[in-house]
């Protein structure tokens, strides 16, 4: 099967990290290789040392754009879950992988910060936890995602089944004959982007 890596993006706690898990479980259920390349999680060992400076984030979004591409090119769906700030470095990992499906997890700033489960938004916001991404550091939302999730106001069935129909109009996952069907006019709206971006 061809590979591709599904690069989510997001502001922290827009719900990266659990739409990731949730695609790849289903996935696995289709019988695909998957990987998750997690930024938490990589921080721990591939990144490990790395602060959130500019230039420490995009060693990070590079080092996860390498893996990612030996992944992709060996038949796996690698999914990045990474806040990956910067748009030019986002795009530099896209050229370099080609097979690349980007999925904006958009949220607004107060609804993350009235979630806060990491109570990071709180301390960002006093000041204690300086550079912080959204609050005190920039985002850059993509100017063309494949696709675009609203985590503050949409179930995650819903966000999981549009990047699921994405990835099978692009060819890279098999239809699954018994998933359910997504409403008529998500499906329009989804061919519709692709078809813009030059997919379809
Ligand atoms: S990235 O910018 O390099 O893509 P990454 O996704 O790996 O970031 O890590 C983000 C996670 O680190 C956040 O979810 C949060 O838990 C933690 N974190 C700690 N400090 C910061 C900060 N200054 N800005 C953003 N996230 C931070």
């Amino acid at each position: 099967m061809k590979g591709v890596t599904v690069w989510f993006t997001g502001l922290s706690g827009s719900g990266k990290s659990t739409l990731a898990e949730a695609l790849e479980k289903e996935l696995r259920r289709r019988d695909c290789n998957v990987e998750i390349l997690d930024g938490d999680i990589v921080r721990t060992n591939l990144s490990k040392g790395l602060g959130f400076s500019k230039e420490d984030r995009d060693i990070n979004i590079r080092r996860i754009g390498f893996v990612c591409d030996l992944l992709t090119r060996n038949g796996v769906v690698a999914i990045a879950a990474a806040i990956s700030p910067y748009q030019a470095i986002r795009d530099e990992n896209r050229k370099m992988i080609g097979e690349f499906v980007e999925v904006y997890c958009e949220c607004p700033l107060e609804v993350l910060a009235e979630r806060d489960v990491k109570g990071l938004y709180k301390k960002a916001m006093a000041g204690e936890i300086k550079n912080f991404t959204g609050v005190s550091d920039p985002y850059e939302a993509p100017e063309q995602p494949e696709v675009t999730i609203h985590s503050g106001s949409e179930p995650q069935e819903t966000s999981l089944q549009r990047i699921l129909r994405t990835l099978e109009l692009m060819g890279y996952i098999p239809p699954d004959p018994d998933a359910a069907q997504i409403p008529p006019e998500e499906e329009e709206e989804i061919r519709e982007k692709l078809k813009r971006l030059g997919h379809l």
